[in-house]
């Protein structure tokens, strides 16, 4: 199917169980098992596109990995293997960064590519500070674009960079050339990215210490402590529906066993301060906070957006659902990392909100959008799995067609699974 259509079937009060699990801690969990010399153990392990083409670069890189379809278990290889193929990414620029920073520090020549958006997405904010410390990365337009080939090597300098950019994709790459690096090193960043990586490399064993003016990390002397984890609910993937609760007249969702983490839930909290009713039951778990979230519908009105964007990068699409239909004016400023997402988001979402009728101006580090009605419209999803969803969602407030939705399977396969429990989905010609 690669069109489908949307229209609302009124109020609803669900509890949802089964939201994608997430993908940022998936694909950690796969890519860090390599640094263990004992099989890793995971549970809830995203199934979708872009975190099986992890999995399947692990395995190629020669890791043994056992399926029973609930829990995921990867043996390490005693030394990573040189791969006959290129490694397929898909459309995941998480694979790809982190990889590009694992593989700087292993012996071997290795290419990484994926589909057509992922190699038009800019490289060379990884690639260039590897590079620094001694990587050897070529690709397309002097290392900017993907296929990437990396002839990598076990001598890396230990550094201190301060990168310009928050972003976890970055300082993930970084810290698992630093883990290899011949001595301590030291990493800045404006704010605080998802912090996945030092949580659950620290747990690991990794001597990573952390504190508001960055990281320092010491290379590794000892392989790692495998993992044996359950990975939460992905509270991006997680929040399209929160997004359907709160523009749905008496409408109420509960989320159950998401991940907590501040820098992913920063999105909800912005819903709060709209005029919706949000509330976090947070349980502790190994490796995160964990627990539910409640979102009920009330009447909605207009916010600024203008810090923390990089805890928002993901959310931002289908946030501006709600902005079209809240009362008065939304602003999103300083957010030019969003044109550099799976498509450019302030483009597509402003194309997109203008398609249903709803008054933006864009610029360029973000968009104002006056709220009003939507009207029926067909979206084009340019590709941008987070673009399908959000304008499916739209589909709660005027009958929707969302073509090019095939790119859904690459986070949150049981998406419309999901959607249709709240609204009529039917494939669209
Ligand atoms: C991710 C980091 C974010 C986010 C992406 C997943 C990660 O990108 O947009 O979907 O897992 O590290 P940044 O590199 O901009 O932080």
């Amino acid at each position: 199917m690669s069109m489908i259509s949307v229209t609302s079937e009124g109020s609803f009060d669900l509890e949802i169980e089964d939201i994608a699990s997430d993908k940022s801690i998936s694909h950690r969990c796969a890519i860090f098992s390599l640094l263990s010399d004992k099989s890793s153990v995971i549970r809830n392990y995203l199934r979708a596109e872009d975190t099986m083409c992890t999995l399947e670069i692990v395995s190629t890189l020669g890791a043994k990995i056992e399926d029973d379809g609930e829990v995921i278990k990867i043996t390490p290889p005693k030394s990573i293997k040189e791969p006959a193929d290129i490694l397929n990414c898909g459309n995941s620029g998480t694979a790809i960064r982190l990889f590009m920073g694992f593989l700087s520090a292993c012996k071997g020549f290795f290419v990484l590519s994926g589909d057509k958006y992922l190699n038009s997405r800019p490289m060379r904010r990884v690639a260039d500070p590897l590079r620094d410390i001694g990587a050897k990365i070529d690709g397309r337009s002097g290392g900017e674009f993907a296929p990437l080939c990396i002839r990598g090597n076990s001598d890396l300098e230990p550094f201190d960079y301060e990168s310009k950019i928050a972003s976890a994709q970055v300082k993930t790459a970084m810290i698992l050339a630093a883990l290899r690096a011949r001595g301590e090193s030291a990493y800045k960043e404006p704010l605080l990215s998802r912090d996945h990586s030092e949580k659950m490399l620290s747990a690991m064993g990794a001597k990573i210490k952390s504190d508001d003016r960055g990281l320092k990390i010491q290379p590794l002397k000892n392989p790692l402590k495998p993992l044996d984890i359950e990975v939460p609910n992905d509270p991006s993937s997680g929040f399209f529906f929160a997004v359907a609760a709160a523009i749905t007249k008496d409408s109420k969702i509960r989320l159950k066993n998401m991940l907590l983490n501040k820098t992913r839930v920063e999105a909800y909290k912005i819903l709060a301060k709209m005029g919706a009713k949000v509330e976090f039951i947070k349980r502790d778990s190994k490796y995160e906070d964990v627990g539910d979230i409640v979102i009920k519908s009330a009447p909605l009105k207009g916010v600024e957006v203008s810090e923390n964007i990089a805890w928002l990068v993901d959310e931002l699409p289908a946030l501006s659902i709600a902005f079209g239909v809240a009362s008065g004016k939304s602003i999103v400023k300083n957010a030019k990392e969003l044109r550099v997402k799976e498509s450019d988001r302030i483009s597509t979402v402003v194309e997109n909100l203008m398609k249903c009728g709803i008054k933006v101006d864009e610029f360029e580090d973000g968009y104002e959008i006056e709220g009003s009605e939507f009207k029926s419209a067909q979206i084009d999803s340019h590709g941008d799995h987070r673009i399908a969803m959000s304008f499916a969602i739209a589909g709660l407030l005027a009958p929707m067609k969302v073509n090019n939705i095939d790119c859904i399977d690459t986070s949150f396969p049981n998406f419309i699974a999901i959607l249709s429990k709240i609204a009529i989905c039917k494939e669209a010609e």
